[in-house]
């Protein structure tokens, strides 16, 4: 559906040449939810600029549905543009036009037809439940209410992408949940690509299916969300996992601990966070266990679950009931203080 190939985008400035993407490639398929994450500078904006030739790559190759828009003509990338949607963080409405008008704006802009332009604004105002707010001006919307406002522009001339830069970084959780729910319902519904943005990899564990994790401008890490959030490998993915999946043992509970026992922080994947892996360690290894803190995730529907245990037995027991987690494939971390 996307592909970049070896994408470069090298900006100029007074200062210097700065690189904003570095080397890219990137496949993203048909009908899925992609996301990429990183910190501010990483280099995101840029690459989903350069999908929409919003930004001219300096090097490498943009195909989006097997047309490489880098070769397109002027009038020819007009057209193909139509069909990548785009939404912003700050969500770029009209702000003299009412909810209506911006959204006609993205229809009469495509040479859409006077007479079929007020079916079609009304139909893509029930779709993001805004029908009551068609008169209303920006200024006069919450948050999320201009981000509809911002989706249904996006969808006015039925694209086949809707890249999202940061939709919901400018939004409040409540809001933002609201706003991943309309996501995969467009997703679901109309089968739409999308490629969205974030900082947050809770948005990610939310709501994408693949993920790419973008640190100076390349992609350091890709693949399936739960695989990345059950075995990242570089320690900026680590970073933002343990963000996301962060909790922390009280510092008072931690004071009371046996200096005896050993404190592991558990990783059950996949089937192992249903099965009975807890009491066959018990069972079979000869120690206790005090569960300190746990929850089981669900990414997709797969449970992804993390405890927090104290252990106690001899330090050969120990040992052997590490080897035992290890062997059922769940990830052990001994854990030596609070952080
Ligand atoms: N128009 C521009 N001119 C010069 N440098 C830019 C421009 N846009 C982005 N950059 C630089 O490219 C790098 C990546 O920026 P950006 O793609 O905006 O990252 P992100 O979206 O991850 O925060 C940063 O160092 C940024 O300063
Ligand atoms: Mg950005």
């Amino acid at each position: 559906m996307i592909r970049l190939v070896d994408l470069h985008k090298a900006y100029e400035t007074k200062q210097g040449t700065v690189v904003g993407v570095d080397h890219v490639s990137l496949h993203i398929r048909k009908g899925e939810i992609f996301g990429i994450v990183g910190y501010s500078g990483a280099g995101k904006s840029s690459v989903l600029r350069c999908i929409n030739l919003l930004e001219k790559p300096t090097a490498g190759q943009v195909l989006v549905d097997g047309v490489n828009l880098t070769t397109l003509s002027k009038e020819e990338l007009r057209k193909a543009r139509q069909k990548i949607g785009m939404i912003f963080q700050h969500f770029h409405l009209i702000s003299s036009k009412t909810v209506f008008e911006n959204v006609a704006f993205a229809l009469k802009a495509a040479g859409v037809p006077k007479s079929s332009i007020t079916g079609r604004v009304t139909e893509l105002l029930q779709l993001v439940g805004l029908s009551d707010k068609a008169g209303q001006y920006p200024a006069q919307l919450s948050g999320g209410q201009k981000q509809r406002v911002g989706i249904a522009r996006a969808l006015a001339n039925d694209p086949h992408v809707l890249l999202c830069d940061e939709p919901t970084s400018a939004l409040d959780p409540t809001t933002t949940q609201s706003i991943l729910a309309l996501l995969r319902q467009i997703n679901k519904e109309l089968g739409l690509t999308i490629v969205l943005i974030t900082h947050e990899m809770e948005v990610v564990k939310d709501l994408c299916h693949r993920v790419a994790i973008m640190q100076q401008g390349k992609v350091i890490e890709e693949g399936e969300v739960y695989d990345v959030f059950a075995n990242p490998v570089q320690p900026l993915t680590k970073q933002f996992i343990h963000n996301a999946l962060e909790f922390k043992l009280p510092r008072k509970l931690w004071d009371k601990l046996d200096p005896a026992g050993q404190v592991l922080k558990v990783l059950f994947r996949d089937d192992a966070a249903e099965q009975g892996i807890i009491s066959r360690l018990l069972k079979e290894n000869g120690i206790s266990a005090n569960i300190l803190h746990g929850k089981i995730e669900y990414i997709g529907d797969k449970p992804l679950g993390t405890f927090i245990m104290e252990v106690k037995g001899t330090p050969e027991e120990i040992k052997q009931a590490v080897q035992f987690l290890i062997q059922q494939s769940c990830g052990v971390e001994v854990v030596t203080d609070v952080d």
